[in-house]
């Protein structure tokens, strides 16, 4: 239960004041006291409004936990105490998830104020409320664990924080619509590469160099040619290389981890390691001066095994690389020109080297963590943006670095500003409120002294540094002197303003900016070289030559074929641009602010130094944010969601208001009775002057919610208790109606089964009794029939006895008979033989006296189904039919050659005259329809041998025609014809007889052979009947005469030999005899 007590007031057991805006009285020194206060009990998040302060704690704090986070999850900005980092984290994602703006965190703060740490709760805060899963918490892991990775290579121990950020880092999340985060994206901002070769007094390298010399196994180190003694290195600064409370050996194991999480390859990893090796033993090389004879300086390198073990670390042809350490080229117009190094451009050349190969390997690094984390999908995207720049700074000696850390700190004042004062104060004017001036610092007069385009800081180193002629960094001072001497917030011995002209604080070659957080005098040595960023190109096509692939692509303009003459932007210049853009960036999204404050300069827990704070309380103009949030308004909303948020409490506004919002919220505030100076009416929004309002509110509609889910608790108990009711009530009314059913079921069964028995009593005894009546009915009847039979009987007996004897025996002879016959019909019926004229079966006769009956039922049958079966025919069947019988007529019986016939159909046509083009003139010449065409064998009368000739039967002639030439060589008219002869055997010879006399007969009779004899002759026949009207004389015999000119000559037929075959041959014997011989 203790769990679920909530606080519901900011006010409920408050240290201090939780927000500042309530701070009464309100002026630095109770400010400080606040501060103090709540730190000394552990309490470092102070609120003004919806910014976080946050002092840094130098010790770990037990307000990080899961039980924490789960405190802070999804409640309203305003509804806990104490305030925390976590209020403003959970503020800003649900904002980002429900209200779908983008939103910027910006932690602002000087060294050491713990901005990175703050990054990272709000990162681990956001990882752990929104959405789960494997696949979002491989995101989440990714996201996490690219900070060990990036601190390690871009973080150092400075001597104002042993974990200092020399790099900006700004790491957009991305999340879906549903609020899971989907990847994101790093950019960076310079870093402090002169980190790399030197290192302030108390200061260190980057992490990563001590990391490997104290963790790496002996192995691995063996591998990239190292050893773990850190004085073995140039570049490693000693006098602080151990950092109390850090283990490096441990980290360095943390940050190969975090790599594979990350997703670094193996062998990526590897070549990393190779780099960052090859940058420490670059700072090992030493040259010696050695004069030429010429009188030019050149220097040697002193010990070349340190060379040799970088060329084989990296895969770098040695003597490419001894050769840029000693000669620069420079190339003008396609001439080159080299010249020697003496010893100081060595050492240049060589930290030059280092400092590129290692601000590089950080941009790969930051290029390939990118890679990993990006979102994996094109749907639109929610972004939280989280910005840990480096802190403003001041050191003993401020260089280039310096200054560009802090005009980006400078920058980031004024987005604040901008943001939260001005924009604030311009809201009031925009909504038409009653506003009274707060007057405070604008920075943008210190923005504009580095960055304007023309008379800017930058713009003039940028300048000199492109400027022809010797430019050196006194040149530049003097340029600066010039132009911003007269620069309120610039100051330098030479400045006209200057209220330290006299001031020996400030040497020759310095010049002092009054920043918003304080004065920095800069050192202008280093500012060209830094500024220009030059590395010869020797050096980076030395590098580019390298056979390691990512040196090779960390130095592309080292390729020959891509030699770019034209100067790269300096840095100063890129610095300018990316914060710009940055800035643009951050304008867009939705700005949440921690403003981080240190407690003291000692890196120490519990000591807080008042002096210290208030320095940075009045940098950061924390009093101004609080003066404007009170002068005006401690919290504002559009009228429609404030209507949305509180009508609950108003009757009038419960549950809809129909007016327009405003009118509904007046209403609303008018029913509250809130006293009216605590509000104002803007144009779009309500203005709440005080928190306290705003939680009165909150509390209010936290009872009412409560009163409410009560309320809606009891109507949905009474709806549940009702439908309960009413459920039982109607299964009551079911359960009754089947019972009494069942129980009048029952009574009824009963009674029916009794009166069934009654009544099968009653039944049984009246059917006894009728039985017994109609048993005595019946015998009284069946003797009454019996006598009636008897008396009939004699009756009939005594009448009918004169007829009966004399007509019996006919009949029943006369109906036996009919049976007989009847019966016969009936069987026939069933056994009748098939319609085919051909069948010959016949039902065999079942009687003897219906003999003759069943004969001619035979017969009539059989002329019946005759007829049938003709009566199918048609007209050209019926020819062909009448064709074959008139053939059976004459030749059945008579020729040996007619049964062959009749399976043949009748032809006629055997030739086709009409279609062979050879008949042609045949065809011509006969204009009468053909009846038979078709080639016989024409005997030689005088010597029985055989010639083809084309016979043509037409409706009037017959006609002989040559076989070749179709020329017709003999025409009969069918008139002239008088008799065909043939013998009675099995050939196809026959004799056409002609008149006497008439033309054709000339040459006697013709003599004829054809497969087809007796269609011939039917035709013959049958063409000469139609024609003439008179029969044909056809005789067959095997010996007949014919006319042959004047003789008559007898044809014989003889038996022959089977010589020839099958074929009949025929000689003329004499004048008198021709013989046939038949096979
Ligand atoms: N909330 C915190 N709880 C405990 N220790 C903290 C917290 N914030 C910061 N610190 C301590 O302060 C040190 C410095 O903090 P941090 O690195 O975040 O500073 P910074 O503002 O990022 O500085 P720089 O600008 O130099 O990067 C941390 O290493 C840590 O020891
Ligand atoms: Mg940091």
């Amino acid at each position: 239960m203790a769990k679920m007590e909530v606080k519901t007031s900011l006010l409920d057991n408050m240290i201090g004041v939780g927000d500042m805006v309530l701070l009464e009285p309100l002026n630095e020194d109770s400010f400080i006291n606040n501060l103090k206060k709540r730190f000394d009990h552990n309490e470092v998040y102070t609120y003004i409004g919806s910014v976080v302060i946050s002092i840094n704690p130098y010790r770990s704090l037990p307000i990080y936990t899961p039980e924490k986070v789960e405190e802070y999850r999804n409640r309203n900005f305003y509804e806990l105490s104490p305030s925390h980092i976590f209020a403003l984290s959970d503020e800003a994602y649900r904002s980002l998830r429900d209200q779908d703006k983008d939103q910027c965190i910006l932690i602002t703060g000087e060294s050491g104020a713990g901005k990175t740490e703050a990054s990272k709760l709000v990162m681990s805060y956001v990882a752990a409320v929104c959405g789960k899963g494997a696949e979002v918490n491989q995101v989440k892991e990714q996201l996490l664990q690219s900070n060990p990775v990036l601190e390690a290579f871009g973080n150092a121990k400075t001597v104002r924080n042993d974990n200092s950020s020399r790099f900006g880092k700004y790491m957009d999340i991305e999340f879906d619509f549903k609020g899971d985060p989907l990847g994101g994206v790093i950019s960076n901002y310079l870093l402090e590469k002169s980190r790399v070769v030197k290192q302030p007094r108390g200061e260190r390298n980057f992490h990563i160099f001590y990391q490997i010399l104290s963790g790496a196994s002996e192995d691995f180190l063996c591998k990239l040619k190292l050893e773990q003694d850190f004085s073995r290195y140039n570049y490693l600064g000693l006098d602080s290389a151990k950092v109390n409370g850090v283990d490096d050996a441990a980290n360095f194991r943390t940050v190969r981890n975090a790599m594979q999480i990350v997703g670094f390859m193996d062998h990526e990893t590897q070549s990393v390691f190779e780099v960052v090796a090859a940058v420490l033993k670059l700072g090992n090389i030493e040259f010696k001066p050695e004069s030429r004879v010429n009188g030019l300086d050149e220097s040697k390198i002193k010990d070349k095994n340190e060379l040799k073990e970088i060329c084989e670390l990296t895969g770098i042809d040695q003597s490419v690389l001894e050769r840029a350490f000693s000669f620069r080229t420079v190339e003008a117009k396609q001439e080159k020109v080299s010249t020697t190094l003496n010893v100081a451009q060595a050492y240049y050349a060589r930290d030059a080297l280092a400092k590129n190969l290692y601000s590089r390997l950080f941009s790969w690094l930051v290029t390939r963590i990118n890679e990993s984390i990006k979102a994996q999908t094109k749907v639109r995207k929610k972004v939280m943006g989280v910005l840990d720049i480096y802190g403003f700074e001041i050191f003993e000696d401020n260089s280039f670095e310096q200054f560009i850390i802090n005009y980006c700190n400078e920058k980031l004042q004024q987005i604040f500003i901008e943001l939260t004062l001005k924009e604030e104060q311009e809201e009031y004017i925009r909504e038409g409120i009653e506003w009274t001036h707060i007057e405070y610092f604008n920075n943008a007069i210190i923005c504009d002294l580095i960055e304007n385009n023309q008379t800017g800081i930058l713009a003039m180193l940028d300048e000199e540094c492109l400027r022809p002629g010797t430019v050196t960094d006194d040149t530049f001072l003097e340029k600066l002197n010039q132009v911003c001497a007269t620069h309120q917030h610039f100051e330098s011995r030479m400045s006209k303003c200057s209220r330290f002209l006299n001031d020996t604080s400030l040497p020759h070659s310095c010049f002092r900016i009054q920043h918003y957080a304080g004065k920095v005098m800069y050192q202008v040595e280093g500012f060209v070289d830094k500024n220009n960023d030059l590395l010869y190109r020797d050096l980076s096509q030395a590098m580019w030559k390298a056979n390691h692939s990512l040196i090779k692509a960390l130095f592309p303009e080292g390729n020959p074929a891509k030699i770019n003459l034209k100067r790269p932007p300096t840095a100063g210049s890129q610095f300018k641009a990316s914060v710009a853009t940055l800035m643009k960036n951050l304008q867009t999204k939705n700005p949440n602010y921690i403003r981080c404050i240190k407690p003291n300069d000692k890196k120490a827990a519990h000591i807080f130094n008042d002096a210290l704070v208030c320095h940075q309380i009045r940098y950061l103009g924390l009093l101004e944010n609080v003066r404007v949030r009170r002068a005006g308004y401690a919290f504002r909303q559009a009228y429609e969601p404030c209507l949305e948020r509180y009508k609950m409490l108003c009757k009038q506004t419960w549950p809809h208001w129909r007016g327009p919002a405003r009118a509904g919220v007046e209403v609303l505030f008018n029913e509250l009775e809130i006293p009216e100076e605590e509000f104002s009416f803007g144009r779009s929004k309500i203005f709440i002057r005080n928190p306290r309002t705003l939680f009165k509110l909150e509390d209010l509609r936290k009872q009412r919610l409560e009163d409410l889910a009560t309320l809606i608790e009891k109507i949905y108990r009474g709806w549940k208790c009702r439908t309960r009711f009413l459920l039982m009530k109607k299964s009551q009314i079911v359960i009754a109606s089947w019972y009494r059913r069942y129980a009048q079921q029952k009574k009824y069964q009963k009674i029916k089964s009794s009166a069934i028995i009654v009544q099968s009593y009653i039944r049984g005894w009246k059917s006894r009794k009728l039985l017994r009546e109609l048993k005595h009915q019946k015998r009284c009847n069946e003797a009454a029939t019996i006598i009636a039979a008897y008396w009939h009987g004699t009756q009939v007996r005594r009448e009918y006895r004169k007829f009966f004897r004399a007509n019996a025996g006919r009949k029943i002879y006369e109906f036996t008979l009919q049976r007989l016959i009847q019966k016969y019909f009936l069987e026939m019926k069933n056994k009748m033989p098939s319609l085919s004229p051909i069948d010959k079966n016949w039902p065999a006769r079942p009687y003897l006296f219906l003999d003759s009956t069943h004969k001619e039922l035979k017969r009539i049958f059989h002329l019946w189904r005759c007829k049938k079966y003709r009566d199918q025919f048609t007209d050209q069947q019926k020819l062909i039919y009448e064709e074959k019988l008139e053939a059976s007529e004459l030749f059945k019986d008579k020729k040996a050659l007619y049964p062959a016939s009749v399976g043949q159909p009748f032809q006629g046509a055997y030739l086709e005259i009409s279609k062979n083009p050879k008949y042609k003139k045949l065809k011509d010449a006969v204009d009468e329809k053909i009846i038979i065409a078709e080639v016989v064998n024409k005997i030689n009368r005088a010597n029985g041998k055989a010639t083809s000739r084309i016979f043509l039967l037409t409706k009037n002639n017959v006609l002989l025609a040559d076989q070749k030439s179709g020329n017709i060589k003999s025409e009969v008219p069918l008139g002239d014809v008088t008799k065909v002869s043939m013998s009675s055997q099995n050939d196809g010879f026959f004799a056409v007889h002609l008149k006497e006399g008439s033309g054709a007969a000339g040459k006697g009779d013709f003599l004829l052979s054809s497969d087809h004899l007796i269609e011939m002759a039917t035709k013959l026949y049958r063409t000469t009947l139609s024609q003439t009207k008179q029969k044909l004389n056809i005789e067959i015999s095997d010996e007949f005469l014919v006319q042959f000119r004047q003789d008559k000559v007898c044809v014989k037929f003889i038996q022959g030999s089977q010589k020839n075959g099958n074929i009949p041959t025929c000689k003329r014997k004499n004048n008198r005899l021709l013989e046939v011989a038949v096979p």
